[in-house]
């Protein structure tokens, strides 16, 4: 689903990432992990393209991202969903139409769009909430709607920075129980946290940069399990 070869993202002098090789397969929850300034940032940045690599190749799906150009950036997009730490949301609009924004942009017909926000919603566990503005949700509450705006699509893929950066840990973990149901249901999941408990609870596999480099790539726990199983 995710293919890096020998990446690397330079700004003047900081080597951001410093040829980073990673496969990532379709319907794998991966853990990015690393000290602050390590990249990870910088690594789903160039997924989304946000930014673009200094050298070295991006393939998402069939979708050569180092190469393509920024005329079909939204292209790109639709295909992925994207969380983000502060949630960003639409204050004055409710998590209804959050949710439903960018399919009213793409000219989608209402009852598709009733079908589709109310099914992302009642997924996220938020249907009762729907008609709520962000302000009138908790922190989990209003990420929970910019995970039901990330998968509302259907994506086959979903990058999250730090989804959980500004929450508490049990409302974190249950954002993270949340992703990991995403997954289960095929879609690859890609979230950076520097959230070490849940990364040792969570036994998903976890690939940790520093300074820009791979410098561990390990689990899931589950296969390790097969593994000793086979063993048997
Ligand atoms: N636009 C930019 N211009 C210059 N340097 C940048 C830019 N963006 C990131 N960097 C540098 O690249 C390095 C990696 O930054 P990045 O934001 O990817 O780290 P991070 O792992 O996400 O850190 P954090 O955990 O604090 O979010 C850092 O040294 C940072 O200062
Ligand atoms: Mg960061």
């Amino acid at each position: 689903m995710i293919k890096l070869k020998n990446v690397t993202k330079q700004y003047g002098k900081i080597k951001a990432l410093d040829d980073i090789n990673l496969d990532i397969k379709s319907g794998e929850m991966a853990l990015l992990v690393g000290s602050s300034g390590a990249g990870k940032s910088t690594l789903m940045k160039l997924l989304y393209r946000e930014e673009r690599p200094s050298s070295g190749n991006i393939i998402i799906g069939n979708i050569d991202v180092s190469s393509l150009s920024d005329a079909k950036i939204p292209y790109l997009r639709r295909r992925m969903g994207i969380v983000f730490q502060d949630f960003k949301l639409l204050p004055n609009k409710s998590a209804f139409e959050n949710v439903a924004y960018a399919l009213r942009g793409l000219g989608a017909e209402e009852y598709e769009i009733q079908k589709r926000v109310s099914g992302a919603l009642k997924l996220v566990g938020l249907l009762e909430r729907a008609f709520n503005l962000p302000s009138e949700l908790s922190g989990g509450e209003q990420q929970r709607v910019g995970i039901a705006r990330a998968i509302v699509q259907g994506p086959p893929l979903v990058i999250a920075d730090e989804p959980t950066g500004n929450l508490d840990p049990a409302t974190s973990l249950e954002i993270f129980n949340l992703l990991s149901r995403i997954a289960e249901r095929g879609t690859t999941v890609l979230v950076s946290t520097h959230n070490q408990h849940i990364v040792e609870s969570f036994g998903k596999r976890t690939i940790t940069l520093d300074k820009g480099q791979v410098v561990s790539d390990i689990g899931p726990t589950t296969n390790n399990h097969n593994f000793a199983q086979l063993r048997r």
